[in-house]
């Protein structure tokens, strides 16, 4: 299948990562390489960039976008081992890091995956099946009513997240839930019908929230943002894009602890803490699209950029 992913904030990540030629960029969430590509140019004809993707589809659209040979290093695998991934490829240091967090539109589109509440397909929502376990099936076979409500309610930021728990263990107890559609239906009977006709698809948080908890995208992200900023050479930045308020504020409460300096109560005469600030944050607000590129690409439209620069 064609990989299409039209690649968001492109100049705007260009702009703040501000690339020459020489560099080392990382493209930690590779996709069709829409960013990377851009990078890459940036960077030759002596820089190196390393796209990193833990879906085997990604990288194979993106060994045909790029131009391939020892400038160029694609590895699979997840950011949450960034230190490892890097390591192994004999990285020395890193000047510049993005993270466009989030599927692809493939990985949505494509019906097998089951990401998609607009396609019937087994209920899987894992980015590396190879590596990964536990599916959105299990998930919604095993765990307890309250573990679903707290997932629901957390990750999707779902307001009938009892309801939907609740409908959910009735459910599976009659059989077990097993496809995007079936898990669709029982969604739409737990939602009033009044709050069904407004907003978003009455499916969209609940599959957003497993597929947070299939990948553990939150800790991994978290782990991930806090490894990158390691490999930074001072003067080197990382971009990170998100699109939902969970990602949003994991990458706000990472760079702002990470930029602060000394924490120490202010009527202690001399500073016990001995915190020293690491990073200083380019954009107090996050960039967010123009209303042209939403208008050409929708699924911009909640994208935020945030950058931060080592000391
Ligand atoms: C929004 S897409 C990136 C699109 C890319 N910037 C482009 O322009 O083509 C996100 C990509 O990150 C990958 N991804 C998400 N979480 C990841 C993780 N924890 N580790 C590695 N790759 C991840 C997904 O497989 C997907 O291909």
């Amino acid at each position: 299948m064609e990989y299409r992913h039209t690649p968001v904030l492109l100049a705007e990540v260009t702009q703040h990562l501000s690339p020459h030629p020489g560099s080392i960029v990382v493209d930690c969430t590779l996709g069709g390489a829409g960013h990377a590509k851009r990078l890459q140019d940036l960077v030759a004809p002596t820089g190196t960039l390393v796209g990193i993707d833990q879906d085997d589809a990604a990288l194979i659209a993106a060994a045909d976008t790029l131009r391939l040979g020892q400038q160029t290093i694609l590895l699979k695998g997840n950011f949450g081992d960034l230190d490892r991934l890097l390591s192994e490829a004999g990285i020395p240091y890193v000047d510049g890091f993005l993270f466009d967090l989030g599927v692809s539109s493939p990985q949505l589109d494509v019906p097998g995956r089951g990401f998609s509440y607009r396609e019937d397909a087994p209920l899987d929502m894992r980015m590396d099946p190879e590596r990964q376990a536990l599916t959105a099936a299990d998930v919604v076979a095993t765990y307890s009513a309250a573990d679903l409500t707290r997932i629901i309610r957390e990750y999707g930021e779902e307001r009938w997240a009892p309801r939907i728990a609740a409908r959910i263990v009735a459910a599976r107890a009659r059989r077990p839930l097993e496809t995007t559609t079936e898990l669709v239906q029982v969604i739409k009977e737990a939602i009033p019908a009044a709050a069904r006709r407004t907003g978003p698809h009455p499916a969209r948080r609940t599959f957003q929230a497993l597929r947070i908890e299939v990948n553990r995208e939150l800790e991994v992200l978290e782990q991930g943002l806090r490894a990158a900023i390691r490999w930074l050479t001072s003067g080197g930045r990382i971009a990170v894009i998100s699109y939902h308020s969970l990602e949003d504020r994991i990458v706000k409460n990472v760079f702002a602890e990470l930029s602060e300096g000394c924490t120490c109560p202010p009527d202690l005469p001399v500073c016990t803490c001995e915190h020293e600030p690491v990073i200083r944050v380019l954009t107090r607000k996050p960039v967010t699209p123009s209303a042209e590129e939403i208008a050409d690409n929708p699924r911009a439209r909640s994208a935020k950029l945030r950058v931060a620069e080592k000391r």
